[in-house]
């Protein structure tokens, strides 16, 4: 947060409707602008932005929506809140994000929805499985909660599918200074929709007529306010992490047995929401890394799928999803943020060299 940040939330609250005020709307067409999308619409976290593109987009209790195990839990929760089924394809090991070749294995009659994450802010092969969902008549809505500004093929996550949906929780590229997201679609039913949905299902230019079933999930105005800031910053913070990436993959290559994360390629570029290695012996870095002052995280230390209010709900096995399962016991992330410095970075290469011996 700079002093900028902080006088633009102050502005706000001095002279702006506490909800829906005009800073909403500024961030919501400064977003749309950099996603390349006719439409965003904030809201009050990415569970919600998420919830309510799949509720928009037809999406009811008893439909299958396929995503990733290998990701945060909010990406089924979104659906399994109102009783859409989870279904689970399972990921590839190159980049971590849905194997467009394992999709269509994990489609079945009740499949209205296809949910690929971009892991860590790597986008995923959105061709292949915009492909394999035309082919089955299925909507797709990229979960980006980890990829502002991350680009596939020349365009921006978020205008990528029928809808794009973004997290601005604190630890994400950007945030809004408290929780928030934002849908994205070039969908006028879809966005129209989803802003009645969440300002309680208001019907529009009414205040207490209700004409769809709606929730509160409107995003503060001294938070947009906030996110108009940040999004300026935005290309920066996300030009200074893939400088840092690069400098981790030069140094930690061939260290022990790290494998290094997933490479931007001429189609993709990358954000590294996490910059995470894989290991076998993570529990035993962590331990070392965390004697020595380096914060780590375990993203994700168990699938979705393995859970256990998933198992618990829908009786899901180890076995099901081999790849998730294996990188979910391999994975861990080492700091990465916008203004890391470099002396950070070699203190941190340093103390895995040292871990390696
Ligand atoms: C991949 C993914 N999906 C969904 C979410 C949910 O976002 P939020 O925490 O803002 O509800 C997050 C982040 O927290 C996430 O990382």
């Amino acid at each position: 947060m700079t002093e900028k940040m902080i006088e633009a939330a102050a502005n706000a609250y001095r002279n702006e409707r506490l909800t829906l005020g005009e800073s909403v709307f500024k961030f919501e067409e400064a977003f749309a602008k950099m996603c390349g999308s006719k439409f965003a619409i904030s809201v009050s976290s990415g569970t919600a932005a998420l919830q309510l593109a799949i509720q928009a987009n037809g999406i009811k209790a008893g439909d299958r929506v396929v995503t990733s195990a290998m990701s945060f839990v909010a990406s089924a929760n979104s659906y399994v809140a109102f009783g859409g089924l989870p279904g689970f394809a399972d990921v590839s090991e190159s980049d971590f994000n849905l194997d467009p070749a394992k999709l269509t294995g994990a489609i079945d009659g009740k499949t209205k929805a296809v949910m690929p994450v971009h892991l860590y802010g790597h986008p995923a092969r959105m061709d292949e499985i915009n492909d394999v969902a035309k082919k089955q008549r299925l909507i797709v809505i990229e979960d980006a909660a980890q990829a502002h500004g991350a680009r596939y093929k020349g365009k921006v996550a978020g205008n990528l599918a029928d809808a794009g949906c973004f997290s601005f929780y604190a630890t994400k590229n950007m945030h809004v200074g408290g929780d928030g997201g934002m849908i994205t679609t070039n969908d006028d039913k879809v966005a129209d929709l989803c802003q009645r949905m969440r300002h309680c299902g208001r019907a529009k230019g009414s205040n207490y007529i209700h004409d769809v079933i709606g929730y509160t999930y409107r995003l503060g105005t001294a938070n947009a306010a906030i996110g108009i800031e940040q999004l300026k910053m935005l290309p920066e913070w996300n030009e200074k992490r893939r400088a840092a990436a690069k400098v981790y993959d030069s140094k930690l290559n061939g260290v022990g047995d790290l494998v290094i994360p997933p490479q931007p390629s001429k189609d993709v570029t990358p954000v590294y929401h996490l910059y995470t290695l894989r290991t076998k012996k993570r529990y035993e870095l962590k331990a070392f890394l965390e004697s020595k002052g380096v914060g780590v995280g375990l993203n994700y230390e168990v699938p979705i799928h393995l859970q256990p209010a998933y198992k618990q709900m829908f009786g899901f096995k180890e076995g099901m999803l081999p790849v998730s399962e294996m990188l979910c016991k391999e994975v861990i992330a080492i700091p990465m943020f916008a203004d890391i410095t470099s002396e950070q970075i070699n203190y941190v290469v340093e103390s895995v060299k040292e871990f390696y011996g």
